[in-house]
């Protein structure tokens, strides 16, 4: 379980102090696909990234299963980060390697034999269905199969929590459609925890049980998404809403003349 209680982060741009996280206060249950939704610039991306410490919170408390993690360093640091897969919108694979060698990767840093690697990345390959992809590289598969990899790799060290940035907003609504399906295959079968950002409504629809609005750095609403979505408190989360399925039929409409 994942405890945000008064998060606050701040960059500083041009010598000026930008606030860009004010009071965030949520809670993440084991098993939850709890999606964080919002704007371009809302504050999603620098939210998540406090979770594993890959930007350090101002003010705030962040307690993944009892532990307060803002102040965590070293072994401790590495451990969290590793119980955190991580998988991002533009995949972030290593372009001179292998789909082996990228899944390989992370069990290579972590000091792991040869023979439990060679294991390990079999195993995963099978999972995300890409055994006769092994050996290519990159550069030679499409982007539902390049989220494979990345997912693939984000699982090799058995993590608790997928964290999730805009990792289907690059990839048509079909694959789209294939990627959230593993994703709810690995939270049912695993009971993998994953926090999902995204700006697109109906990936919330597909596959989030909770799901927070996030709006220049606050969290309007959060709740249960069949709750939110169908009796939303909030004028700008209604509006958010109905701006959402116009983009969605906009869409489908482009879709279906070219
Ligand atoms: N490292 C950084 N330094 C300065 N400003 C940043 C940094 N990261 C993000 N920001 C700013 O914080 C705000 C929120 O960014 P971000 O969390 O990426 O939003 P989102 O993911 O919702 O689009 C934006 O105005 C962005 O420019
Ligand atoms: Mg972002």
């Amino acid at each position: 379980m994942i405890l945000i209680r008064g998060l606050y982060k701040s960059f500083e741009n041009e010598g000026k102090e930008m606030e860009v996280l004010k009071d965030v206060n949520l809670v993440i249950e084991d098993g939850d696909i709890f999606g964080i939704i919002g704007p371009s610039g809302a504050g999603k991306s620098t939210l998540i990234r406090c979770l594993n410490l890959l930007e350090k919170p101002n003010k705030g408390e962040i307690i993944v299963d009892g532990v307060n993690i803002t102040s965590l360093n070293g072994k401790k640091l590495r451990d969290l980060r590793k119980n955190m897969g991580m998988i991002f919108q533009h995949f972030n694979l290593l372009q001179n390697s292998t789909v082996y060698k990228n899944i390989a990767f992370p069990l290579e840093i972590s000091g792991y034999s040869k023979d439990f690697i060679d294991k390990r990345v079999m195993e995963l390959l099978e999972l995300v269905d890409l055994k006769d992809k092994k050996d290519a590289y990159p550069s030679m598969l499409s982007g539902g199969q390049k989220q494979r990899v990345a997912i693939a790799r984000a699982l090799a060290l058995n993590p608790k929590y997928i964290l999730s940035d805009e990792a289907t907003s690059a990839l048509d609504p079909l694959t789209t459609r294939s990627i959230l399906g593993l994703l709810k295959s690995l939270n049912k079968k695993y009971g993998l925890t994953i926090i999902l950002i995204t700006h697109e409504m109906e990936v919330v629809k597909e596959i989030c049980n909770k799901v927070a609005f996030i709006n220049d750095g606050r969290i309007i609403e959060w709740g249960n998404t069949y709750d939110l979505l169908n009796f939303p408190k909030s004028a700008e989360v209604k509006q958010f809403i109905k701006e959402s399925s116009l983009r969605i039929d906009k869409e489908g409409l482009l879709k279906n003349v070219s």
